[in-house]
């Protein structure tokens, strides 16, 4: 009994050396390491960064962002006339208004859109201010209810598209002052 730690409350302790296919094992998976983090940093295309940057922009294809603002100049409607914008925009006015300005926007609830009265100004810019923040009860010139906010369910991008369909169909929606 010359080294103590070789037995302890009659467990005896082995210097046994380790299994040969244990330590294949062992040095194999570090090879693998080194080659595969190579591989991974420098030669895959893998990238987490590109991943992650596709997420997010499919993540706001869905979901836009309130954040997100469009580019204008005196906020008028850079999607004006764009055909594409239009189509979008009539889309999402079937979703989000018909319910109180009708089908065709000529109005129900909410006041006809598609003629020559304005409640809260007819230039992009006032519309958008409209449609963006709603009109508060203390604001509504009806007296019908309010209008509700729409810059967390659409958003500016949608927002725009929907107004390029509008002033395609009125064009009493105008562009500026
Ligand atoms: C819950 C009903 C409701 C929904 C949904 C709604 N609106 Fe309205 N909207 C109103 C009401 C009510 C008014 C008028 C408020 C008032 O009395 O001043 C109004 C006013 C407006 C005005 C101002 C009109 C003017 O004469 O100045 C615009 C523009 C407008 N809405 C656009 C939209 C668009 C675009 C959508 C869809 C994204 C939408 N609204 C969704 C109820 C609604």
């Amino acid at each position: 009994m010359s080294d103590p730690n070789k037995e302890f409350d009659g467990i005896r302790q082995d210097d046994n050396p380790l299994p040969t296919w244990w330590k294949w094992v062992f040095f194999g998976s570090v090879v693998f390491a080194i080659f595969y983090a190579i591989y991974f940093h420098k030669y895959s295309d893998w990238g987490t960064t590109e991943y992650y940057s596709a997420q997010v922009k499919d993540y706001e294809k869905e979901f836009p962002n309130k954040n997100l603002k469009v580019e204008t100049v005196d906020g008028v409607n850079p999607f004006r006339n764009n055909s594409e914008a239009i189509t979008a925009g009539q889309t999402t006015f079937q979703t989000y208004c018909v319910a109180c300005h009708g089908p065709t926007g000529e109005g129900l609830v909410g006041p006809n859109l598609m003629d020559k009265q304005w409640l809260h100004g007819n230039t992009d810019k006032q519309i958008y201010e409209t449609v963006m923040k709603g009109v508060p009860v203390e604001k509504t010139k009806l007296g019908r209810g309010p209008m509700p906010p729409h810059e967390n369910s659409l958003g500016s991008e949608k927002i725009y598209q929907v107004m390029a369909w509008l002033a395609a169909r009125n064009p009493d929606l105008k562009a500026s002052n």
